[in-house]
């Protein structure tokens, strides 16, 4: 079969939504060595990508194909609809300068639900922009508030309060200058959060979680191209852009999407596969998000799939020897956000996230962008520290080690200002 024909016959297969695509694929071993950056705009079968509509009818569909097959698994299909419940309202909060929200959505009948946190600003004329953050802790941990309910799920030992891998009182407000909720506000923006665990709590064991619930009949455990964890909270915040295009005070163009470190690996995941989010923020995600998979700085794939085993499929790792055998890397998952606004934001200090491969990713990306008609990475920019780079790719490293704090929301305020319009607020 001639190459052409190959991937025609593929597109096509996918077009009828068959699974036979996913089959047609070869082996991890059987897939060439590419020391090099694989081209963006080069099908797998070696033909050259030259318009946005082959982008968008042939190459868009194919990567997320790859990617899906060999890293992150296969997403289920979304749900025909969601259920958003309001349990708490509170429209004098932070002083009366905005609204407070817990939602809870329900997705899946059996399924945990997912309960967010929305804070939207009060004093405006027009729609509030929002940043959706997927939080590590939980929402009573991102706003000092005892209304809002606790995880009841497993959460990390790190987090504030957490006493027996569980949440207490004694974590509440704990991560306030992390999130910056109130800052936030005042910049204009709406906050909408929710805790990945929710989704799956970050151990290597698929009996909790959303995964059983997407299991075929009689199956116990994820098969190879199955979803893993990351997918999962990408999923996660797919369902929270579901409720904010039900919500009337929510501008649903201009949607912000925020996480650190692997919830960043989520992030920019979450934004390659859904169009309704129109500003992404993968903040410190290094590998397996970010960072090349191919680079020698920092965190090695063996390592992560040794150590995080649940965190994407069971494909991924037969290319912890053979990294020059992925099909993509990830400027390609950047690609697929094109034409809309990324932003890589570092520390000098977390090289385990491989802060200049990741402009190399940006700069890789760049090709994607240019063909959709708008810049990418600002020509002849250089990452200098503490300043933002704020192209439609975006880059910023500040000082300072691996964490989330003021100077980054300094950044992502900015960024958001320059893409989405300064809104109302200070
Ligand atoms: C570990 C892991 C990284 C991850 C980080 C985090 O360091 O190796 O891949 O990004 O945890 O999520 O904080």
């Amino acid at each position: 079969m001639s190459g052409r024909f190959h991937v025609a016959v593929a597109l096509l297969l996918i077009c009828l939504g068959t699974s036979l695509f996913a089959a047609d694929l070869p082996d991890a071993s059987q897939l060439p060595s590419r020391p090099q950056l694989p081209d963006p705009l080069v099908m797998l079968s070696g033909e050259k990508i030259t318009t946005p509509a082959q982008w968008n009818e042939m190459r868009r569909p194919e990567l997320k194909q790859l990617f899906q097959h060999y890293m992150y698994g296969y997403f289920p299909a979304p749900p025909d609809k969601i259920t958003a419940v309001v349990e708490v309202q509170d429209e004098k909060y932070f002083g009366g300068k905005a609204t407070k929200k817990q939602v809870t959505i329900t997705y899946h009948p059996q399924a945990p639900k997912i309960n967010v946190l929305l804070i939207v600003p009060n004093h405006r004329t027009r729609k509030a922009p929002v940043f959706v953050g997927i939080n590590f802790c939980g929402n009573h941990t991102v706003v000092k508030d005892s209304q809002i309910p606790l995880p009841t799920t497993w959460i990390y030992k790190s987090c504030p309060g957490c006493e027996k891998e569980r949440a207490t009182d004694a974590g509440r407000g704990g991560q306030v200058d992390v999130w910056n909720a109130e800052q936030t506000i005042d910049r204009g923006y709406a906050l909408a959060t929710f805790y990945n665990g929710d989704l799956d709590p970050d151990q290597n064991d698929f009996t909790d979680g959303v995964h059983p619930h997407y299991f075929k009949a009689g199956q116990t455990k994820p098969g190879p191209q199955d979803w893993g964890a990351i997918a999962a909270w990408a999923w996660g915040a797919h369902r929270v852009v579901d409720y904010l295009h039900m919500n009337p005070d929510i501008d649903t163009d201009r949607i912000a999407l925020v996480g650190h470190s692997r919830l960043g690996k989520a992030t920019l995941l979450a934004g390659a596969f859904d169009e309704r989010i129109d500003l992404l923020i993968p903040h410190q995600a290094g590998c397996g998000g970010t960072a090349p998979s191919r680079g020698k700085i920092g965190e090695p794939v063996h390592r992560i799939n040794t150590v995080f085993p649940h965190w994407f499929n069971d494909e991924f790792p037969k290319f912890n020897d053979h990294t020059d055998r992925l099909p993509f890397d990830q400027h390609c998952l950047v690609g697929l956000c094109a034409p809309r606004p990324v932003l890589f934001s570092n520390a000098v200090e977390d090289t385990w996230a491989n802060p200049d491969g990741q402009f190399e990713m940006l700069q890789a990306a760049t090709p994607v962008y240019r063909l959709l008609g708008v810049e990418g990475l600002a020509p002849n920019s250089r990452p200098e520290i503490g300043k933002l780079i704020d192209s439609k790719l975006g880059y910023f490293v500040r000082a300072g080690k691996h964490s989330m704090n003021l100077e980054d929301w300094q950044a992502f305020w900015a960024f958001a200002d320059k893409h989405f319009g300064k809104p109302e607020g200070k």
